[in-house]
């Protein structure tokens, strides 16, 4: 058995030790959403047993240098550490603090390449291996969808699905992970108008069914880049916060800029400077964290 597959042995051992974790595709009905939200809850509380369980192909993640079980205590595990700690703290607030579906998180960058879907997937095994957090990690970039094949998991149908059938359940769209707090929402099938589906009222209020059925859950989304395409600022102005990924040394001030310009909507915006391994005492990442308009910066070389 390797080190990777005992971490998780483990992992398994003490959150069964626990309160069961509730399946993501099961919970409380809304008498207030949408009759065809509604509907949709019927048909999920009818069919979360069926919601289908995925292997993590755990040697995928470690070509890539991803976050594993067995590295809690490397200094990655501790730089994501410090990047999750303010958008839990949000999420989860002590009083109340104002900020809308604060449990939704879009992880988005000004341009391609600049690491979103490893920081994404990263920061959701993160939280997901704190023993009492779970996790919903989505594949939003529904153009060019990459969760899968990082993960290793087999998928067909997922976000885009959900949103065009109203009726369809969440069980059948969510895939349950060998980690027992991390579920996945793949971005579903191809679609040529994947943008309007994306921008339309069905997105809406599947944030806001993620957002309040499952309030003590994060969910994270995974997104196309800001400046590539408008399917980014559409989630931005659905989600509560925003991780904006910028790659070190590479994307230029003033695309940044011109990105934080797309932003408008969102109440809380926290950077990550990425692939750097300059200042802050980090080895690659650095966390920079606002409210409003990208206030605070605090990690520029
Ligand atoms: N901090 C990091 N350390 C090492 N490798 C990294 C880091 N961040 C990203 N990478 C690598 O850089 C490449 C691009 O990262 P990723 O796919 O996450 O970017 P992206 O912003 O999601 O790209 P796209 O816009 O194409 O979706 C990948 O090979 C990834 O493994
Ligand atoms: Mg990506």
């Amino acid at each position: 058995m390797s080190i990777i597959e005992k971490a998780l042995e483990k992992a398994v051992e003490q959150s069964s030790s626990k309160e069961p974790v509730q399946d993501l595709a099961s919970g409380p009905g809304d008498s207030a959403l949408p009759v065809d939200t509604a509907r949709r809850d019927v048909e999920t509380t009818k069919k979360t047993a069926e919601t289908k369980r995925v292997q993590i192909q755990w040697s995928h993640l470690e070509e890539k240098g991803m976050l594993l079980p067995d590295k809690a205590n490397s200094q990655m595990a501790e730089e994501y550490r410090i990047i999750k700690r303010p958008l839990l703290m949000n999420a989860f607030p002590e009083e109340e603090n104002g900020i809308e579906n604060a449990n939704l998180i879009l992880v988005t960058s000004s341009v391609p390449g600049e690491g979103k879907t490893f920081t994404a997937v990263n920061l959701a095994l993160s939280i997901a291996m704190e023993r009492d957090k779970t996790v919903l990690l989505v594949d939003g970039d529904v153009a060019k969808p990459s969760i899968s094949q990082l993960l290793g998991i087999e998928s067909e149908i997922g976000l885009i699905d959900l949103l065009q059938h109203s009726d369809m359940s969440f069980s059948d769209a969510l895939l349950r992970t060998d980690i027992p707090n991390l579920t996945v929402l793949p971005a579903g099938r191809q679609h040529r108008h994947s943008t309007e589906i994306l921008a339309s009222d069905a997105t809406k209020r599947l944030a806001r069914e993620l957002s309040e059925r499952y309030a003590d859950r994060i969910v994270i989304f995974d997104s196309p880049p800001l400046l590539a395409a408008a399917q980014g600022s559409v989630l931005a102005s659905l989600v509560g916060q925003v991780v904006l990924v910028i790659e070190s040394e590479i994307t230029p001030q003033h695309v940044v800029q011109e990105a934080i310009g797309k932003l408008d909507a969102c109440d809380v915006i926290g950077c990550v400077l990425n692939k750097t391994n300059k200042g802050f005492g980090f080895s690659y990442y650095g966390y920079g964290y606002g409210y409003g308009h990208y206030g605070q910066q605090y990690n520029q070389n």
